[in-house]
Order: C-alpha cells, then structure tokens, then sequence
C-alpha cells in the first residue's frame, strides 16, 4: 500500500517529537513542512531529511500529492491551518486541545464534514497503553458504574515560559477530561474550579477542578506547574473506583530513574519515549492510527472531533467557574 504524504505545520518543539514519531511508522513519509518562522523550519527540514520547505499555509496545503496535513501550531492557532487544509482535500490530525473557544472548535467540525475529510484531534491519553487498558477495564464492566474519578497531571516550573502562553486547564487537564469523557460515556451537568497566581503569570500555575457527571460520579481533576526542575518531566496519575472495583494508574517519576554524575534523571517511559534513537509509546501509535485511518479510508473512531470539541466545553466551564468563584452548570452538551 503507499505511503500517506504528509505535511507538517508547526515545527516547534512537539512538532519535531511529530516527526520524530513519523519516522517509527512504516506507511508515513513527511514530504513538506511549513513554519512562520523560516529558519526553524529549514533547520528541522535539513535534521530530518525533509525534501520541501514551504514558505505559507497556503502552499502546503495546496501540494497535490499531500493526503494529510499534520497541524502542531500554538493552541489558539489550529484553526486556520485546519480550515486551509480541509479546503484544499486532505485530511488532518491537529494537536490538542482542538481550540481554544468553542466556536473555533464547531467550525473546524464543519470544515472536516463540508470536505469530507478526517479531523482527528491528538488526545494522546486514549492511545497510552495504562489508560487504554483501563478503558477496556471499565468498558467490560469489572468495575461497575464510576462513582469517582481523581486525576493528577503536574509539570516543572521549567515548562511555565513556554505553556504559560495557554491556560493549564487547556493544556493540561484537557487530557484528563477527556479521558473521564471516554471512561463514563455521560455528559458534564455542573463544574466548580479553582486557581491560584504563585507566580504572577497571566495564567494560573495551579488549578483544581471539579466535575459532575449526568449519572452521578464525581471527577477531579489537578494541574501544577511548580515542580522542581531537577530531573522530573511529569507526575501524572489517575485513580478510578467504581460500584464493583478500583484502578489506580501512576506515570510519577521514580517509576523508571538513572542516576549519573551530572544527576537524577527521570525519562519518559510512555508518551514519546525513544529505544536506540526510534520513538515508541502513545504519540507513535496514536500518528500510526491516523495514517491507518487515512489508508483504508475509514474515520478515525478511538476519538472523533465532538468528542474533543466536549472535552474542550468542560475546560471552559472550568476556567469560567474558577474566575467567576462559583458553580457552572453545561446546559447545552453538544
Ligand atoms: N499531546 C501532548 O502531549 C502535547 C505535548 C506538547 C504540546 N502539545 C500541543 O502541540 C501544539 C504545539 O505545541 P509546541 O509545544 O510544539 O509549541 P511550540 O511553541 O514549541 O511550537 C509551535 C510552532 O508553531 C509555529 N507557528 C506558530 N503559528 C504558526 C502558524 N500560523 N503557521 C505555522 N506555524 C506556526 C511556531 O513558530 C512554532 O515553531 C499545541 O497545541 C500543544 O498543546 C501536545
């Protein structure tokens, strides 16, 4: 079967963990990148033996023999290139969150369905071995009905200049929402969140929200990006106790250590680990699904964009609750 021809928008620094990724999948050639800052793409062109360097949006998507553009712009950034590409007949994957406003997030639905085209959102978690395997757990039913649901997903302080750019809701608990979205099938009656500003940022550092489900469970969910920077890339963590049973899953660092001369060092073992220079993990297999998707035609179904789109509905009722000090309730859910 050929290979899907992809081009890349947004060469920065997960965009490199992208391409990084395509080259541990056998049906996926990168053919084009395209970055508003030049330099940057060249440079990552050249490390990665891309053959072509575009010089806009609009002439990546326009390279006839591209069957998928790749978008891993800022956050608030998706929807042009998306609406573009979709335009121009090709398929997209795009990093999450899949906006950062709702309307955004319904127009590049309606891009994907008036060209006919796949939307496939990165909410990695559903393709990272742990929290799939707990998935399958809870969808045989061996834990019975979710009563509650705590997630935790910390940083290092290190990260604040780069992601403080984003509310860490958005950026980070986005994952775990989505994640109790999938695990519950029930849609979010009523959210209450917190934030605390540590640091000064325009953005808060900390943030604590929770989520009342249709059916009654109640989730956590707990972002914070005040970690010390020695060594420790990620804390994440989620817990599920159910009418028949309990999960608890743990990302913390310690699970995997080396100690050198220059330090402690706790690598990523999960999401975009690397074995003799190769990526493995969730980001590789989530890439490789899409390009399967793309080969045989077949919408992408381990999440679809109004999945995403309502995972980024429960973020704002949250960031809304914590700035307003009260109770926000989602009367509309799609
Ligand atoms: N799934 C995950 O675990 C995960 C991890 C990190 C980042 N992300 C997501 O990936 C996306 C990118 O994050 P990042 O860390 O690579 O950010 P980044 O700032 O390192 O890179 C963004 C790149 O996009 C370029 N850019 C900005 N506007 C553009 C435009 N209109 N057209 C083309 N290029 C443009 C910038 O020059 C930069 O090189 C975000 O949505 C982020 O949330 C996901």
């Amino acid at each position: 079967m050929n290979r899907v021809r992809i081009g890349l928008v947004g060469c920065g620094n997960f965009g490199e963990s992208h391409l990084q990724a395509f080259r541990a999948v056998p049906q996926a050639e990168v053919a084009a990148v395209f970055d508003t800052d030049g330099d940057r793409a060249r440079r990552i062109a050249s490390q990665f033996g891309i053959p072509q360097v575009c010089g806009s949006v609009e002439e990546i998507c326009g390279l006839g023999d591209l069957a998928a553009i790749d978008v891993v712009t800022p956050e608030h950034m998706h929807l042009e290139p998306v609406r573009m590409a979709h335009a121009a007949g090709k398929h997209v994957f795009v990093e999450k969150p899949l906006a950062t406003d709702l309307r955004e997030c319904s127009a590049m639905i309606e891009s994907s369905a008036s060209a006919n085209r796949f939307l496939m959102v990165g909410q990695i978690l559903r393709f990272e071995t742990k929290y799939a395997m707990l998935n399958d757990e809870i969808v045989s039913g061996r834990l019975g009905q979710a009563v509650s649901m705590h997630a935790r997903r910390n940083r290092p302080k290190s990260l604040l200049p780069l992601y403080g750019r984003t509310h860490p809701a958005l950026e980070n608990c986005i994952h775990d929402v989505d994640l109790m979205l999938w695990y519950t099938g029930q849609p979010v009656r009523k959210v209450r969140g917190f934030s605390r500003h540590a640091t000064g940022r325009k953005h808060p550092e900390t943030f604590w929200g929770v989520i009342e489900f249709e059916g009654g469970a109640i989730g956590v969910v707990e972002t914070i990006w005040m970690l010390p920077d020695a060594g420790v890339m990620l804390d994440d963590a989620f817990q599920f106790i159910g009418t028949e049973g309990m999960a608890n899953l743990q990302l913390h660092p310690g699970a995997f250590a080396i100690l050198r001369d220059d330090g402690y060092h706790l690598p990523d073992v999960s999401y975009d680990p690397r074995v003799g220079g190769a990526a493995r993990g969730a980001l590789r297999d989530e890439l490789s699904y899409f390009c399967e998707c793309v080969q045989s035609n077949q919408a992408p179904q381990v999440i679809t964009p109004i999945e995403a789109k309502r995972a980024v509905r429960v973020i704002l009722a949250l960031i809304e609750s914590a700035e307003s000090e009260r109770d926000v309730e989602i009367a509309a859910w799609d």
